[in-house]
């Protein structure tokens, strides 16, 4: 029997380090964080879905199947839900939804994959169906932000919403998707986000072009995905494409030092291995901008072992670790992990 309600949340993330890593098939470790976007629907007679963002006092009505074609900003997310649960064998109904969120947009911390998850659990929720599998789940919702929203994404944020655990990272390796906890003993110390005041949306940054670069140098090794290559085949490569695949290459590396390094509560290690993924970042792969430089300086002179841009980059927060002495800079909030996505009530 379809259900008259149902209510789902999902968190955002902050990646700890593995940073343009997923659609390379290589390695990240990211964390799902407390706040997220939660999303109640309601079943209603008709072929039709009027949704509602509570914050931005924002409404819009579409019939279903949704129609294709522009609709901007977060419509693009209800309606692209809508149409690829459909495509996939989880038909949506005549459905209200209400969307509010802990989380501000275009902040870094993936407010976007938390409402495409937090969307797709609430309406499969309405249905008598199960929801699908986590890892077909995010795929689903990357769909959403690949063809509705036209942000070529991997699927980072999707499976750190999805996988949270409130005591652990998560060791994500997107050749096999095996998504594996790595608890996070921080004892006294801290991470902390800073808000480095650029916003700069994905969809207009660089990011299609970085993957579209990766893509390229694929293509002129004779290789699938950048998991394939070694440093001397990186260096073969015409510049910038040599820089953007020894990042890939490096940051890989980086991951598996920064799971033995938590193993092993080494937690000043964790932090060189943040500063040198920045330094990666800022110089091989050019993501960072000035507002974020300033902000990474601002940790590292407020006493922070690490300091780094993170997601796709372009503005947004980056991450600091904080030693137990440090205080940090103003405006610095401390994150934790916080569990992955479920439907709250149905
Ligand atoms: C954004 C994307 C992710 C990932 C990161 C960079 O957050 O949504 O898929 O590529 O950038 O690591």
């Amino acid at each position: 029997m379809p259900r008259e309600q149902a209510t789902a949340f999902a968190p955002g993330r902050v990646n700890l380090i593995g940073e343009h890593t997923d659609y390379n098939r290589g390695l990240a470790l990211p964390l799902a964080i407390a706040e997220g976007v939660t999303v109640r629907a309601t079943a209603r007679e008709g072929a039709q879905v009027e949704a509602e963002a509570l914050d931005l006092g924002e409404r819009d009505t579409f019939p279903l199947p949704a129609p294709s074609g522009l609709a901007g900003g977060w419509r693009a997310f209800v309606r692209g839900a809508a149409a690829e649960l459909g495509r996939a064998g989880f038909p949506v109904g005549g459905a209200r939804l209400q969307i509010s969120g802990s989380i501000e947009r275009g902040a870094g911390l993936s407010s976007s994959a938390a409402l495409e998850v937090a969307l797709c659990l609430a309406l499969v929720g309405l249905s008598d169906r199960e929801p699908p599998d986590r890892r077909e789940l995010a795929r689903i919702c990357s769909r959403v932000e690949n063809e509705w929203v036209g942000v070529r994404t991997g699927l980072l944020d999707q499976l750190a919403s999805l996988y949270g655990r409130a005591d652990a990272a998560l060791r994500i390796d997107f050749r096999s998707l095996e998504v594996e906890p790595v608890p996070l003993e921080l004892g006294e110390w801290r991470l902390v986000t800073l808000d480095s005041g650029d916003r700069r949306s994905l969809a207009a940054s660089a990011y299609n072009e970085r993957r579209r670069e990766c893509a390229r140098a694929c293509e002129l090794l004779g290789i699938a995905s950048l998991r394939e290559a070694t440093p001397a085949m990186a260096a073969r490569l015409p510049e910038p494409l040599a820089d953007r695949a020894r990042h890939v290459l490096e940051e890989n590396s980086r991951v598996e030092q920064a799971v033995a390094a938590l193993q092993r509560s080494e937690l000043s290690e964790l932090g060189r291995l943040l500063n040198a993924s920045h330094l990666s970042l800022r110089d091989l792969y050019d993501v960072s901008t000035p507002a974020v430089e300033s902000a990474v300086a601002r940790l590292r002179a407020a006493g922070a072992a690490g300091a780094r841009v993170i997601g796709g980059g372009f503005g947004g927060h980056v991450l600091g670790l904080l030693p137990p002495e440090a205080s940090g800079p103003e405006g610095a909030r401390e994150v934790r992990p916080g569990p992955g996505a479920r439907l709250l009530e149905r």
